[in-house]
Formats: C-alpha cells, structure tokens, sequence
C-alpha cells in the first residue's frame, strides 16, 4: 500500500509527545495503544518513534507475529535485546532485583543462573505474562488509548492523498460511513475510486479488503463464523429477531456468537440486545462478497423451517467464506 502522510491523529500525538516529555525528565510513562485492525496503531507508534529519534532518544522495537510457533514473550524478547544495546538491562535488573524475571522473559539473552533455572512450563509463562500486563494497566504511569476511525474531513483528507488529486465532500462522506474511517480500509478503496469514477463497474471490496476480513474471520469459531456469512445478506443492521429467522435458530442460540463478533470488533452491539450491527458496512459487503450469488439472494427460511443448532449450518450458512488464498501483504 501507498504510505501517505499522517492525517487526523494530531490529539493522539499531543499526548503522546506529553508522555516523552514526562519520561525524559524521569518520571516514566506506558502507552497501551488499543483499535480494530487497521486502525493506525502501527503507524503511529512509528509516527511518535520518529519524532523521539529526531529528539536523539534511542527507540526500539518488538513486533508480535500471529503465526503459531513464535517463541514465548517474543516482542518483549526482541525490546529486551534491542534496549541491552543501549541500557545496562543487566545492571538495572540486578539493581532492581528482576535478574529472575529477566532472564525467564529473555533466557537467550540473560542466560538463568542457578537461582533463576527454573523456567516453568510455556503455559506459567503465559499465564505470568497476563498476570505482569494486568499488573502494568493498572500501574499509575500507564496511559490507555483506544484508536478509532478518522473523522470525516481527515477521511476526506487522507483519500485525496491516497488517490493523488481532490475528492468531493459526498465521496468522503461515502467511504467515511462506508469504512469508519478506518485507514487501512480507505487507502484500499482509494485505489480503486478513480476506477469507479471512470464509470467501471469495479466493486470497492478490493481482494485485498475480502482478505483482511477473511483472516479475521478465520480467528472466530465456526458457529460465529457461519452466523456471520448467513446474518451478511440482512444488511449492516442484524436485529437479533431477523438474524435468528435467517439463519434457522432461535434467537437464544444466536446471542453467544454474535459475542463473539462483538469480541472480535466485527460487530457492534446496539442500544437494546437486540440491536447488533455491523462495524462498518465494508465488514458487511466483506463477507456477503464471498458468498456465491445463489446464496446472496436465497431468501430466508421460513421460522416453522430449520431448527437446529450452528454445527449443523442451515442452508443460507453452508458456504464457508474463501478468502483469497495467500497472506496479506500488510505487516504487523
Ligand atoms: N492517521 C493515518 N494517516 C494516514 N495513513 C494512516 C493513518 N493511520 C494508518 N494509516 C495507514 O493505514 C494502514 C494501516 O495502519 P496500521 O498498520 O498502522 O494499522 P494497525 O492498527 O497497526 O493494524 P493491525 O492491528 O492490523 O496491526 C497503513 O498503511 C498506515 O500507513
Ligand atoms: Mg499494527
């Protein structure tokens, strides 16, 4: 994808240049940086690493892969490392009395001694690390922020820099409702807008959009998964009574996985608990693009029609969504 210029994160920035400032007189600060994917928190942590280089202090990174197999605490590994290069990590630790804790999180690099040799099973060790990040959120000089998307004039903004000339307010206006204003979703439509304008009838659900949201749905459980693909072709709005009438289960049946969704930032629950929706209508037209016309326009079951449960998909559900095959080509 094309890197633009940052929009619309100047408040972001602001506190986040404050925890510097504070931290460089001592007095230390942790940013727990939260949002959907996409939302921008890679870029502006690497917005806010760049402005700390350029005031000389030294910056490292630890980048988490989704992949199974990683090694236990690998981007704490990874900042352990890097910051060893800079900082007596050694000496702190020691001084601090974590020499244990070091070398259990980073024993490649702090090697145990005999005090420290005992490393525990993989699952202690997670199940510490849960236990010390619970502990950090909790600590007086941590700082939470939860991304969301741009606002509608930097939605504008960040369009026209994607897709290198103007954009009218009404176009802005249309892919803010249509993404949220997410910015991985913007710069992918952005490179097919003009496509659009030129009068194609190309379909802003890019494959590369079909395959951010195909893995994220490849994380949920089939049940959720299914009602999901089914619940697509109601539209952005699932009040829970049609839902369940779409995809042949009774409304109790549908709650645990439409949490599910709601857990997974794909959906969002309304005012009432019958009230769900998609989180933006590109998730929606996402998911519906990956399912075969016949299932598109299959009407909805009769409620004297299928009962049973989501193991068993009813018809509207018996097609899994295929994402495009091949990793996404954005990184972490
Ligand atoms: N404020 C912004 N202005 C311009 N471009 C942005 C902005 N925020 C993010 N982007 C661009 O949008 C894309 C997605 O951003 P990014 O990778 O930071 O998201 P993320 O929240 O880290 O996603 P993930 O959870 O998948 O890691 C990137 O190409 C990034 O450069
Ligand atoms: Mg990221």
């Amino acid at each position: 994808m094309v890197r633009t210029e940052l929009v619309g994160r100047q408040r972001e920035l602001d506190v986040l240049g404050e925890c510097l400032a504070a931290a460089l007189t001592g007095d230390p600060r942790l940013v727990v940086c939260r949002g959907e994917p996409g939302i921008g928190k890679t870029r502006l942590a690497e917005e806010m690493a760049a402005r700390a280089t350029g005031e000389g202090v030294p910056v490292v990174w630890g980048r988490g892969v989704e992949s199974d197999g990683a090694p236990p605490y690998w981007p704490w590994r990874q900042l352990l490392r890097a910051t060893a290069e800079v900082v007596d990590v050694a000496g702190l630790a020691h001084e601090h009395r974590l020499t244990a804790d070091v070398s259990r999180l980073a024993p490649d690099v702090f090697p145990p001694n005999r005090q420290t040799a005992d490393q525990g099973s993989s699952e202690d060790r997670f199940r510490q690390f849960d236990a010390i990040l619970a502990n950090l959120l909790r600590e007086p000089v941590t700082r939470e922020m939860h991304l969301t998307g741009l606002p509608a004039p930097a939605v504008g903004q960040h369009l026209s820099l994607v897709v290198g000339h103007d954009v009218s307010d009404e176009e802005a206006e249309e892919i803010h409702a249509l993404t949220r204003g997410n910015p991985f979703f913007i710069g992918e439509i952005g490179r097919v807008l003009d496509f659009r304008r030129a009068g194609a009838r190309s379909s802003l659900v890019t494959a590369s959009v079909r395959e951010a949201i195909g893995a994220r749905l490849q994380r949920l459980s089939p049940e959720c998964g299914r009602l999901l693909q089914a619940a697509s072709i109601v539209g952005r709005d699932l009040p829970v009574a049609l839902v369940s009438a779409v995809v042949g289960l009774p409304v109790g049946g549908c709650l645990g996985p439409l949490d599910e969704a709601v857990a997974a930032g794909l959906v969002e629950a309304g005012t009432t608990p019958s009230e769900h929706y998609f989180v933006h209508a590109l998730i929606r037209d996402a998911i519906e693009a990956g399912l075969p016309t016949s299932e598109r326009v299959r009407p909805p079951p009769s409620r004297g029609g299928h009962r049973g449960d989501l193991r068993r998909p009813p018809r509207t559900a018996s097609v899994r969504y295929r994402p495009p095959l091949g990793r996404s080509r954005r990184g972490g």
